[in-house]
């Protein structure tokens, strides 16, 4: 999930299908602060009053379709994430989600009265530099890539983490923050990934006086203040755990760490973090201050707090899933409704250059949407002539109800046609 950290690693990193131009306008609509926003769009306010296929709206600013889903190859957002856009499922306070969004406010708040700024309602669609620059992401950073990351158009993005607001917020003079937010990447299929997820990010700055008093140089000291911080908050939301730090690398942050707790007999990783590179500070008006930092991702706590097995339950609208949660409840266990079997179905081609497993799982989310479990790579080979063969094995599975033969074929058949058509690979 960590896609910015040196652990992503991806299997197949080669040419996107998608072809990288500048010919296309970038999106101006959308500014990085909700309340703002509507009175400051620099575009012909007119256009929102087009017919359009679909409209929703993001902190007070209004998206159409064809603003985020257009057909060029700079452009590989599909209707399946459009649709995602504006859910907010951390904003409803019923939800796993925001329940356990809640539970981090509520340690912040008690703990820095109320001083941490809380800002859920960010538009995820952001620009390059928000998304990448301002945050000190190398040029030939994996995650800028269109395999990785949803372009809108070549300098448009749908944020790939919620890091994309850091520099922004600072310059308008937030120092403490959490900001919450839909992220989204282009990834493979399991029971914990899933295109579009959440995080939270946390921001603080201090000023030499904070530092100075204390005898400690002003990396030290942020650096303890940061582990103080985060062990309180995994023992307010998991009680009294084992935990550890574990030393990684951002981009964004030096030093940097991961923490990880021991829960269910297993060391799981909760947060990424770190000292702020001083360079984010001096580029946006705190050159004398320094910082820390942190980024977690909600669906992979929630799921460990309240035993939610599959990711792709947080977006059933299933009463049997909504109605076991209530608002303030941080942990009460799922009791799963019902196992329906999954269904299997492999699929075997000779792969190209461009060929990427996040571009197969694409083509297979586009068809089978949430019926698809996981995607796996199940058979590799490469025979005489240099040709590669892979075989992906499929599994179908609805957390709602049972499949039938017929609509499983149906689905595998049109995977077959269109991996053929738009992956340009042979089938075997
Ligand atoms: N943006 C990182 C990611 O998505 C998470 C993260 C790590 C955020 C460290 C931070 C940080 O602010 O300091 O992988």
């Amino acid at each position: 999930m960590m896609m910015i950290s040196s652990m992503h690693t991806t299997l197949f990193v080669g040419t996107s299908l998608f072809r990288h131009t500048n010919s296309l306008r970038t999106l101006k609509f959308c500014l990085p602060f909700s309340s703002s926003a509507a009175s400051s769009l620099s575009i012909d306010k007119k256009k929102w009053r087009q017919s359009v296929f679909s409209a929703l709206e993001v902190g007070g600013v209004k998206i159409t379709r064809q603003d985020v889903v257009r057909d060029d190859p700079t452009n590989n957002v599909p209707d399946n994430i459009f649709s995602k856009l504006g859910m907010q499922l951390h904003r409803r306070n019923q939800h796993p989600l925001g329940i356990l969004k809640n539970a981090i406010y509520e340690y912040f708040d008690t703990n820095y009265s109320n001083k941490f700024n809380k800002l859920d309602d960010l538009c995820p669609i952001v620009s390059l530099k928000q998304n990448f620059d301002d945050v000190l992401v190398p040029e030939d950073h994996v995650s800028r890539s269109y395999n990785d990351t949803y372009y809108i158009d070549p300098q448009t993005v749908l944020r790939c983490h919620t890091s994309a607001h850091q520099a922004e917020l600072l310059r308008s003079g937030y120092t403490h923050f959490l900001v919450t937010g839909d992220v989204y990447r282009r990834d493979s299929i399991d029971s914990t990934h899933y295109p579009v997820f959440h995080q939270m990010e946390g921001f603080r700055v201090f000023v030499p006086e904070e530092w100075e008093a204390s005898g400690m140089d002003a990396t030290s000291f942020s650096a303890a203040d940061l582990k103080k911080c985060l062990e309180g908050l995994a023992r307010h939301l998991f009680g009294d755990v084992e935990m550890r730090w574990v030393d990684t690398y951002f981009p964004f942050t030096n030093p940097s760490f991961e923490l990880e707790i021991y829960f269910k007999e297993k060391w799981l990783e909760v947060l990424g973090c770190g000292v702020t590179e001083q360079e984010i500070l001096n580029r946006n008006g705190q050159p004398n201050n320094v910082a820390w930092a942190f980024g977690l991702g909600l669906e992979r706590l929630a799921m460990v707090l309240f035993d939610i097995p599959d990711i792709r339950l947080f977006w059933s609208n299933d009463e049997r899933f909504t109605s076991q949660f209530s608002k303030g409840q941080l942990g009460v266990k799922f009791k799963p409704y019902s196992k329906y079997p999954p269904c299997y179905k492999d699929i075997s081609f000779w792969i190209n250059e461009s060929f990427t497993e996040n571009n197969l799982c694409e083509v297979v989310r586009g068809v089978a949407g949430d019926l698809v479990e996981e995607v796996q790579l199940i058979d590799n080979f490469t025979n005489k002539k240099g040709m590669t063969s892979h075989c992906y094995r499929i599994a179908y599975r609805s957390m709602e109800r049972s499949l039938t033969d017929d609509e499983i074929n149906d689905l595998q058949w049109k995977v077959r046609e269109l991996v053929q058509n738009k992956l340009e690979v042979v089938i075997r």
